[in-house]
């Protein structure tokens, strides 16, 4: 079946296009991101799913031209952000990391939040002084507009009494309302991609709810795309428009929500889907086997062919499988789908 008909095209806000970053360390290369493709369409959420260690962090960091360099270094591809307001392509990659174009687009039209609350709030400042930064940085606003900003977007975030938690310090907020807080702070400027990453991982069942329907009802507010990384099916399903699966470096299958949970192909997919329980199933829990291979250790062709079920020899084990178009924007990378021959 062939893909991509023309009209959805103009809804891409951001292309990874063969992303390859690379750790120079002691031991060796670390090929954190090997090859990556994937796409984030306008005021949808992209769900990027893998186990730990698979790339989904580094090809986030990569969009904002925040890999750590040395040892981190974007050695190939191309990462096309779709400017809303001027309708220009832009390849991030090649922009200066410190340079102002990047940081004009880092944390105003594209925004991060991570698992880890401090990671982007500072300890000694209140959560309204880096609100109020945040958006006077960006924004031709004066104090007394961006002082009353920040509390409209600390009421958005569901804050409790958000003209005094404007003048809290982080550390007199609970886990929850930190998250809260740095969403506030990620979104002051509406920025058109919000990168979250592993967001509610570290929140009790609870609070992770409540987070994941604030951030649904702020996409519906704002209309703004969001590629949220977890390594959490469950999460997947609640959130994802569209899925992007990721092994080593690689994404291993892209497609709708549905179609990845109702008819995934790749027989990594289909392995974590084996992994977790649903309920009303009677199916029993199969994990998959085998660990991870070591980094600087990647097997020759397909990386999963050494967990594989499925494993073909003198095929999986020689090349890697190229992506093949297996239904309408639904790619995957797996010799199971291809033409035998094209392996060898
Ligand atoms: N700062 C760093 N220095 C060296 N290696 C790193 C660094 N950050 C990430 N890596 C390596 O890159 C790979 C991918 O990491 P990451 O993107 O964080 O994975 P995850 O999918 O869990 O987010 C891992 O093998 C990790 O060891
Ligand atoms: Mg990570």
């Amino acid at each position: 079946m062939s893909a991509a008909p023309a009209p959805l095209q103009e809804n891409r806000l951001l292309e990874v296009k063969d992303l390859v970053i690379q750790f120079h360390l002691m031991d060796g290369v670390v090929p954190a991101v090997n090859g990556v493709s994937l796409e984030v369409k306008r005021g949808k959420t992209l769900g990027v799913v893998g186990e730990s260690g698979c790339g989904k962090s580094v090809t986030a960091l990569a969009m904002l031209g925040l890999v750590p360099n040395p040892p981190g270094k974007v050695v190939g591809g191309q990462i096309v952000f779709h400017r809303w307001t001027t309708g220009e392509a832009i390849d991030l990659t090649r922009l200066p990391p410190m340079g102002s174009e990047i940081r004009k687009i880092r944390g105003n039209e594209i925004a991060m939040i991570f698992q880890e609350p401090m990671t982007s709030l500072t300890p000694a400042y209140t959560i309204g002084a880096q609100i109020m930064e945040a958006i006077t940085l960006h924004q031709q606003v004066n104090k007394q507009e961006a002082r009353k900003r920040a509390i409209e977007m600390l009421d958005l975030v569901g804050m409790p009494q958000p003209s005094r938690t404007l003048d809290s310090y982080p550390h007199q907020l609970s886990g929850g309302m930190m998250q809260r807080a740095m969403i506030a702070l990620a979104l002051s400027c509406h920025p058109s991609l919000l990168i979250a990453d592993e967001p509610t991982t570290a929140l009790d069942v609870t609070t992770a709810a409540q987070i994941l329907e604030l951030m649904e009802k702020l996409q519906d507010d704002m209309g703004m795309a969001i590629m949220h990384i977890t390594h959490n099916l469950g999460v997947i399903a609640e959130v994802a428009d569209d899925v992007a699966v990721m092994y080593m470096g690689k994404v291993v299958e892209q497609a709708d929500v549905n179609t990845i949970f109702y008819e995934p192909k790749h027989p990594y997919t289909q392995g974590l889907l084996n992994s977790i329980p649903r309920i009303g199933s009677k199916k029993q829990l199969e994990p998959i086997r085998g660990v991870v291979p070591e980094p600087f250790a990647i097997p020759k062709g397909c990386a999963f062919g050494p967990r594989c079920p499925r494993f073909m020899p003198g095929i999986c084990n020689v090349v890697d499988p190229p992506p093949v178009v297996v239904g309408p924007q639904h790619t995957v990378r797996c010799y199971l789908y291809t033409e035998k021959e094209s392996a060898l």
